[in-house]
């Protein structure tokens, strides 16, 4: 090949080979602005706006977000992409529950925005895990069940279970074991269908009863 040839080859590989950076260089730049926008969304909620409107929701769920009744979740310390899915749940009724489904009901986009970014902004208080039940909870949690293909849990709602905030997966570290056994088997009956592409109802229905109780507590324990 001459040299000349050559030459212009070269170049002409060298401009394509700009331009792609440039065209990668800016979409990179789309990216990181359009997440940009992404974040501002989501961190629209006021958190003192929040906190005034919690006062009704206190009641069951406590005054900082940590529930004394161990039926009732706690919320605080929950990443506010999950706290808007559960609440528009309720508001759809797609999830129900006699003392909650109400709640959710009237309230506006704004609204549930301030108190997703309340919620997340109250910490969970630790809890304790009943020391029978560790070994085995620890083991489902981190492991899951391979002989009976139970997910381990920890894939999804994290090593300290705080949940994934980019996917939406739940923060349950310190939520009371009472609650997380009682959604564990509604997933497992289908009563909760709240799920998508059945991500829980498949894991849950694979559990007994006793690895529904020990993950439960070691979540309980979790902080
Ligand atoms: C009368 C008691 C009561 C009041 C008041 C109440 N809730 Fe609830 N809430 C519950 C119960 C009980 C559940 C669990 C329902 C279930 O088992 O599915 C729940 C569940 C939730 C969940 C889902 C939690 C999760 O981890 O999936 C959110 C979010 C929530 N409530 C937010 C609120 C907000 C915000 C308010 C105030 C506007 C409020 N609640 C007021 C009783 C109450
Ligand atoms: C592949 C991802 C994935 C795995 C693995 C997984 N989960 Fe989940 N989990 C989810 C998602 C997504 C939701 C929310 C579903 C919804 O909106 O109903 C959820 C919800 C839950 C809830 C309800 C939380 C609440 O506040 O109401 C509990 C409890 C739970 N998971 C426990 C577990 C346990 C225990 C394991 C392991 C045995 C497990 N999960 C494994 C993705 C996962």
């Amino acid at each position: 090949m001459p040299s000349i040839m050559k030459r212009s080859a070269l170049n002409l590989s060298a401009s394509i080979y700009s331009a792609l950076r440039t065209r990668a260089a800016r979409l990179f730049l789309l990216f990181v602005l359009s997440s940009m926008i992404m974040a501002t969304v989501m961190a629209d909620g006021d958190v003192q706006r929040g906190k005034e409107q919690s006062v009704t929701c206190a009641a069951c769920h406590g005054q900082d977000g940590n529930s004394i009744n161990a039926e009732w979740p706690s919320l605080a310390g929950q990443h506010e992409k999950y706290f808007l899915i559960a609440l528009n749940s309720f508001k759809d009724s797609s999830r129900q529950n006699i003392l909650m489904s109400s709640q959710a009901s009237g309230l506006d986009e704004q609204t549930m925005g301030d108190l997703a970014a309340y919620y997340a902004s109250q910490s969970a208080s630790p809890r304790t895990t009943d020391p029978a039940l560790v070994s085995q909870g620890e083991r489902l949690y981190r492991g899951g069940n391979v002989e009976r293909g139970v997910s381990a849990c920890i894939a999804c709602h994290g090593p300290s279970g705080r949940g994934n905030l980019a996917a939406g997966y739940p923060a349950l570290a310190s939520q009371h074991s009472v609650y997380t056994e009682n959604q564990l088997k509604a997933y497992r009956s289908n009563t909760r269908e709240t799920d998508a592409n059945r991500i829980m109802r498949d894991i849950a229905g694979l559990m007994t009863d006793d690895e529904i109780s020990a993950v439960a507590s070691y979540i309980q324990g979790l902080n």
